[in-house]
């Protein structure tokens, strides 16, 4: 099934009936004008402005140093480019872990000064008040849970999670209340598809995988590295569509040599 045309404008409520009408959902990051309008133009569903623009777009190691204003700034330039799709915006690591009202007013930060539709958390039960004072507010909630990379100091390293059975136990409950709260849809990251596809038929709203198997209601990568444009990141769920890396590369060296040999500009290129 590719892209349904009838859909102008993407709101959580399309999001939950394609759940319902098992119409896979589509989601892909974005973090500037340009990348968001080719994306939204190609029929997207979803674009997240992720905190992985930590890595992706300032090459730290972790997403844990990106601000709460540089999200903004992302997620104002991809709401510039985009038509058709929802755009989800992370809220970064430090902006909602202290308490609900600081959660509350960074939502509404970003919301106001971004034009996003629907912000994203990482947790379950500890966060369940922030979430629910955000929802309070008007504000769609999506979820994630499974491996949470703002937590990565205390779990260590980037493996699957939840393949113990506590911690599975744990991630159902936590989809559950997710549910209950009143959250849009959950995103799922590097967990076994068994386990992702017993949370996604446990939970009516949509779940969305990473690395969590076939059988979720939709999937999500980063786009750079669909793209072949990230190099060091390879992991088994990863499929990259292009190299662009190489493709990049190779037209940068084309444009160095036609300077260095005056080839470039030429008599058309020029007034
Ligand atoms: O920040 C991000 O890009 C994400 C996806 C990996 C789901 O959270």
């Amino acid at each position: 099934m590719s892209v349904n045309k009838k859909v102008k404008r993407v709101t959580t409520h399309v999001i939950q009936a394609m759940k319902t009408r098992g119409e896979k959902i589509s989601m892909l990051t974005a973090y500037d004008y340009s990348m968001a309008r080719i994306i939204d133009e190609a029929g997207i569903d979803i674009i997240l402005v992720g905190d992985s623009a930590s890595n992706v777009m300032a090459g730290h190691e972790t997403t844990l140093p990106i601000t709460l204003d540089e999200m903004i700034y992302h997620a104002s330039s991809v709401i510039r480019a985009v038509k058709r799709c929802l755009v989800v915006v992370d809220l970064p690591f430090g902006s909602y872990q202290g308490n609900s009202t600081e959660a509350l007013a960074s939502t509404i930060k970003i919301m106001k000064q971004s034009g996003a539709h629907a912000v994203k958390l990482e947790g379950g039960s500890e966060i369940q008040e922030s979430i629910t004072r955000i929802l309070s507010a008007g504000v769609p909630v999506m979820g994630h849970l499974g491996l949470t990379p703002q937590s990565i100091y205390k779990f260590g390293t980037y493996t699957v999670r939840a393949k113990e059975e506590e911690e599975a136990k744990k991630l159902i409950e936590d989809a559950q209340m997710l549910e209950k709260v009143g959250c849009f849809a959950i995103v799922l990251e590097k967990i076994p598809a068994h386990l992702a596809e017993k949370v996604t038929a446990a939970v009516n709203i949509p779940i969305i995988g990473i690395g969590a198997g076939p059988h979720t209601d939709g999937q999500v990568l980063v786009t750079h590295d669909l793209l072949g444009i990230t190099k060091d990141f390879a992991p088994r769920f990863l499929r990259r569509y292009r190299d662009l890396f190489t493709e990049i590369k190779g037209a940068v060296q084309e444009y160095i040599e036609d300077v260095k040999s005056k080839d470039f500009p030429n008599e058309k290129e020029q007034y």
